[in-house]
């Protein structure tokens, strides 16, 4: 191999070892998001559930993951894919029983893999007993105080409260009916309608809230990702918002609140008083139990706001996942959360995929803007080109997982999955469909249940053939069975890379830039392992040294555009 420069100036961000105050395993750690519903099915019902999760558990010991992380299971009406939850404290019928849990957690601990839960705590389903109780209860009772009841405005009280959108489109205010038939007060839900928010200033629902997190600590999970932790608390008075930043049609630019500052029921300053009640519950357990953050939010700055020592552990870095494909961008987002998380004791925190977003195997190819949530379809502009789209994801996960700090892989991603976007409309089963009036395609693209096994109903989904999304048929050749026969599958790349992550302990160590590989080029020394990803348009020569894994099939000479590869300096 050539050698481009014989000497690497190196520029310390983190000193080695910064990542393990106590050593606890959350710090370093490789999570598998499993999304129940499109893992496994042992029912054969079309959806999965956790029998399928615990069928599957050597597969997941086998990629080499440190622990799972399990989207809702709980009791739900299904009307946001279970992030609308009836009961917190059960199983819904679709996914198993408390024993499957028990059963699939004590399995996942056999072998070594932790197990984190989804919290929802900003709103619970309709169906929620509370929820009954309060449409049923007087306004001003202490039934409604649960929730956010307004009256409306106007001399009818026929306008909402105010002018907040859902984040999956419309109003996010809905007018309940009296007994008697009358028009009533009107409740908030950012969300669906069927998903209203509880009112955290409410002691009854913080100390509620606090017993569900003891009903799964004492179970023996090992944390909860929170869902929607950037939304729990609302500005005092329910102002109208007045959107600062706004996308291209007068929209606010990020509904989630990526984009945006000044949206007064995200990221509001209360909300930390709640996770600083949290992590004083989870110390009393034992085994450094954790608390991972989804907030949406403009800044790694802002983000790492929510894992200062005595709040969350974790968040996941949104600004890494929302960066596209190039290199200066991508070296700024990495630089800057190497500063902002160990700046206040946190690990930096990486994630390229998860339910909620284009699949990174079609994103990062994309060349319209996608916000999140917002999907791919059919209709939609600027769709990627699958090879080039795979080539960078490949490209992409192997830099992630070489960085220092705990990484976040989605279910799928290991087989190279794209975004499905073919998905017709009368399949379609995200609330953002149903409320855009299909204008957003929503997310179901990237919740396809995953293929398993090439030659069999549903690829191995299911023993039935059923599936809640329709499999395309190109699915069959990313079947993990069929990438299990072939070195060079995504599969392989994923094994690989996290083992040798493992072997040279990079979770744990810093990063080093290496000048001198130019602009669109991202070149950097975690340990005795040296990382260089080329977003250029030019193939680059690499130094001289053993290549231990490369993105793509590989041998020697320049490294090709889109191919990234870690080495051992000679
Ligand atoms: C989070 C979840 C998403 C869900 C929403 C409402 O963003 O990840 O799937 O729809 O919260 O609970």
């Amino acid at each position: 191999m050539t050698s481009q420069q014989t000497s690497f100036p190196l520029t310390s961000l983190a000193p080695i070892g910064e990542n393990r105050p106590g050593a606890e395993w959350w710090r370093t750690a490789v999570i598998y998001q499993i999304y129940p519903r499109s893992f496994a099915d042992a029912s054969g019902d079309g959806i999965g559930d956790l029998p399928g999760v615990t069928a599957h558990l050597d597969d997941l010991r086998s990629l080499g993951v440190d622990a799972v992380w399990l989207s809702p299971f709980y009791r739900s009406p299904q009307h946001d894919a279970g992030y609308d939850v009836a009961d917190y404290r059960d199983i819904d019928p679709l996914f198993g029983t408390l024993t499957d849990f028990d059963e699939m957690l004590a399995a996942a601990h056999d072998r070594g893999i932790r197990v984190i839960v989804d919290l929802v705590p900003n709103h619970s389903s309709d169906q929620h007993v509370w929820f009954q109780e309060a449409l049923a209860a007087e306004p001003g009772s202490a039934a409604r105080a649960r929730y956010l009841f307004r009256d409306g405005r106007g001399p009818a009280g026929d306008e909402p409260p105010n002018n907040w959108e859902s984040v999956f489109g419309g109003p996010a205010w809905t007018r309940t009916t009296n007994p008697d038939g009358t028009p009533g007060q009107w409740y908030l839900h950012l969300f669906d309608v069927t998903q209203p928010d509880f009112d955290w200033a409410n002691p009854e629902v913080q100390e509620e809230f606090r017993g569900i997190l003891r009903f799964w600590l004492d179970r023996g999970v090992d944390g909860f990702r929170v869902d929607v932790a950037h939304g729990l608390v609302k500005t005092d008075g329910l102002p109208d918002h007045v959107p600062a930043v706004t996308g291209a049609d007068g929209t606010p630019a990020d509904s989630m609140g990526g984009d945006a500052d000044d949206v007064p029921y995200w990221g509001q300053d209360g909300v930390h008083e709640i996770y600083r009640d949290w992590h004083r519950v989870l110390a009393e357990y034992d085994g450094d139990r954790a608390l991972c953050a989804e907030a949406w939010l403009p800044t790694v700055d802002r983000t790492a706001e929510w894992v200062r020592s005595d709040e969350m552990h974790q968040a996941f870095n949104f600004p890494y996942l929302m960066t596209e494909w190039e290199a200066p961008a991508i070296r700024e987002v990495i630089a800057e959360s190497l500063r902002a998380f160990p700046a206040v004791g946190a690990p930096a925190t990486w994630v390229l995929s998860n339910h909620d977003v284009v699949r990174h195997a079609s994103r990062l190819a994309l060349t319209a803007e996608n916000p999140q949530g917002h999907g791919i379809g059919p209709d939609s502009p600027g769709k990627p080109l699958p090879e080039q789209g795979l080539r960078r994801a490949r490209a992409a996960t192997t830099v992630m997982l070489a960085l220092p700090g705990s990484a976040y892989l989605y279910q799928g991603e290991e087989l190279g999955l794209p975004e499905v976007v073919e998905l017709p409309g009368e399949v379609r089963q995200d609330p953002t469909w149903f409320r855009t009036d299909g204008e957003r395609y929503g997310r179901d693209g990237c919740r396809v249940p995953i293929p398993w096994t090439a030659d069999a109903p549903a690829y191995g989904f299911n023993d039935s053939g059923a599936t809640w999304l329709p499999q395309p048929t190109e699915w069959a050749r990313l079947a993990r069975d069929v990438q299990e026969g072939d070195p060079d599958s995504t599969l392989w790349l994923y094994r690989e890379l996290l083992a040798t992550r493992r072997a040279e302990d990079l979770g744990a160590g810093s990063l080093a830039w290496l000048d001198g590989y130019g602009d669109d080029v991202i070149a950097f020394r975690n340990g005795n392992v040296t990382v260089i990803a080329n977003a250029s348009d030019a193939p680059v020569e690499l130094p001289t040294g053993t290549v231990l894994v490369a993105s793509e099939p590989f041998d020697g000479g320049a490294l090709p555009v889109d191919t990234a590869v870690w080495m051992l300096a000679d």
